[in-house]
């Protein structure tokens, strides 16, 4: 059977490495954005990006730019948003892009917070959509939420596990549209304490981040919390639970100390000065190291 034909709308940090994941996977890949520069460039920042890589630099040849949105999405069986985090409008463009495609195109958004329930909402079709999450940068995490709605059918999110599987990725199936789907509460609840612990004086932001990278940041890729939490013991992970929970932060909205920051216009990389400051040989720095990091973590997904 013919691979799915895919749009991308949206061809800004997420919507280019969409993408160049369905490309490289052999699917023909439509793209379009409201910016021609975006457009323009789209591709060239693909096949850099497959070249920095090591994969098939002739993948980039199954995108196609299309600077209208109804030439983009009319043949496509999936489409996928990736615009700026805009609830007007993403609401908009799937209400354009539903006069174009089937009723059984499958329409996706990748939102980072927006409740999918939010934005597909109004759609004639709406059996036919849902979230799918994908985290920065798209060709180098594995993780990408399948978020269903109360109207999605079953159908629409086995189609979309099985297109983001067959395409190298790791779905995993969000069953309810809470904000944060899975990996955002996961990580700002303990970003919510992080912060919590400087706000207190117990340590500072570099030794924060440093207790993390030096202990179960080590080995959080291979064990997770709850597998870590069977390996020790539900016992003794309720022991612990019993004196440590009730001691740490549970305050329901942001933390005046973040909102401080804001305030002050310590903005972190932007301002050069967030929780800690930045030069910018550092960010420089920082970011390459990330980099090399997932893309070793790759490498060894590809030889396991
Ligand atoms: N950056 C991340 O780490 C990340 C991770 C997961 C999800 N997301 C989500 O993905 C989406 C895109 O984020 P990004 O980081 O790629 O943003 P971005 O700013 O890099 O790209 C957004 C693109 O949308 C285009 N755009 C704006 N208005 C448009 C319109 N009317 N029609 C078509 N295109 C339009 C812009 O020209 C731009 O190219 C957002 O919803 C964001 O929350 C981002």
């Amino acid at each position: 059977m013919a691979k799915p034909r895919i749009a991308v709308i949206g061809a800004g940090l997420m919507g280019h490495g969409i993408a160049q994941v369905f490309a490289l996977a052999g699917h023909d890949v439509t793209i379009y954005d409201a910016s021609e520069v975006s457009l323009d460039s789209a591709k060239s920042r693909i096949r850099v990006n497959l070249k920095d890589l090591g994969d098939d630099e002739g993948a980039a040849n199954r995108v196609t730019p299309i600077g209208d949105l109804g030439a983009a999405v009319r043949d496509a069986d999936y489409v996928v948003e990736a615009v700026l985090e805009d609830l007007p409008l993403k609401q908009k463009l799937f209400a354009e892009i539903e006069g174009y495609v089937r009723p059984d195109t499958v329409l996706a958004s990748n939102t980072s917070v927006i409740p999918i329930t939010d934005i597909m909402g109004g759609l004639k079709h709406r059996e036919r959509a849902l979230g799918t999450h994908w985290w920065n940068p798209p060709f180098l995490v594995p993780l990408v939420e399948v978020i269903e709605t109360e109207w999605t059918t079953p159908e629409t999110v086995a189609f979309a596990m099985k297109l983001h599987a067959d395409a190298g990725k790791q779905p995993a199936h969000v069953k309810k549209d809470v904000p944060g789907f899975i990996g955002n509460r996961l990580q700002h609840a303990l970003w919510r304490e992080a912060i919590s612990l400087v706000e207190n004086g117990i340590c500072d932001a570099e030794t924060v981040d440093n207790v993390i990278k030096a202990s179960f940041g080590r080995r959080i890729a291979v064990l997770g919390p709850l597998a870590n939490a069977d390996q020790v013991g539900t016992d003794l992970t309720l022991a612990i639970h019993k004196i440590v929970l009730p001691a740490i932060d549970s305050r329901p909205g942001p933390s005046p100390y973040l909102e401080k920051l804001v305030a002050d216009g310590k903005l972190g990389f932007k301002s050069g000065e967030g929780f800690r400051t930045w030069t910018p040989e550092q960010q420089t720095e920082l970011r390459a190291k990330v980099l090399k990091h997932l893309k070793k973590a790759r490498e060894e997904d590809v030889k396991q």
